[in-house]
């Protein structure tokens, strides 16, 4: 798959987002977050790494670090506009609260990347980001959301943010892959793992969640 046409598929794919959102308050339901220190709002707080952002990162929000910037990052200016709270990091939420959230959750991870390699110290890859979003549709979502059509509409009509791909070609041990395998071919590799994990999204069954016996429950 070309570049463009892994764009044009995201672009297309927000759009219709916007387009079918019911919109009384929210335009979408939930804003699902994925990415690097660009959408990070604090799962590095949690992890063992040097890319993590300390005071005075976070100054102009109350002081609330864990984004790589003084205030909000592109992911919160989005929920903003799309009339949702700010995506909490899901490294930092407790069970409970995981059981409870509708709105949207923000799996990002400074310093990582599309690639498993990408990376300083621990961080979330795309791929563990994308395995922690299904926890939360199979697991949590289903405790929050009672019925099974409801949370399939829930997952349909919530807008999906990925913020991703620099750090795939900054750090060291990336360069000496593009050295190997070359710029395009390096390129093809990249789209090949973020489309993988894009399509996860998508054949990720919530259902699963109400036959699971441990979720029987609350
Ligand atoms: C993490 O959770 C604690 C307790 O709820 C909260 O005070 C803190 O602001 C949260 N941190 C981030 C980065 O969201
Ligand atoms: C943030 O922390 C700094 C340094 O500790 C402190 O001077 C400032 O008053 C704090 N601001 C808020 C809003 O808590
Ligand atoms: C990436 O890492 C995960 C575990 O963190 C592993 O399951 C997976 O096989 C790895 N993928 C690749 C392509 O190395």
């Amino acid at each position: 798959m070309t570049s463009s046409k892994v764009i044009l598929l995201v672009l297309s794919f927000i759009a219709h987002q916007v387009l079918i959102a019911n919109a009384n308050h929210a335009l979408v339901p939930a804003l699902y977050v994925f990415g690097d220190s660009g959408a990070d709002a604090g799962n590095n707080n949690h992890l063992n790494t040097r890319a993590k952002s300390v005071w005075p990162y976070g100054v102009d929000l109350n002081n609330i670090t864990g984004r790589f910037t003084n205030g909000k990052n592109g992911a919160d200016f989005i929920a903003i506009y799309l009339g949702l709270p700010m995506a909490p990091p899901y490294l930092n939420l407790s069970d409970h609260e995981k059981s409870q959230i509708t709105t949207g959750i923000n799996y990002a991870s400074g310093s990582s990347g599309i690639l498993n390699i990408t990376g300083d110290g621990e961080r979330l890859p795309l791929k563990e980001q994308v395995k922690y979003f299904s926890l939360t549709a199979t697991r949590d979502l289903p405790r929050a959301i009672k019925n099974k059509k409801e949370l399939e509409d829930h997952l349909a009509k919530s807008m999906f943010l990925l913020l991703t791909g620099a750090n795939d070609y900054f750090l060291p041990p990336n360069r000496q892959l593009i050295e190997k395998l070359g710029p395009q071919q390096y390129a093809n590799l990249l789209l090949d793992e973020m489309t993988v994990n894009i399509q996860k999204w998508n054949s990720i069954d919530p259902t699963v969640g109400y036959t699971d016996p441990t979720n029987s429950g609350q």
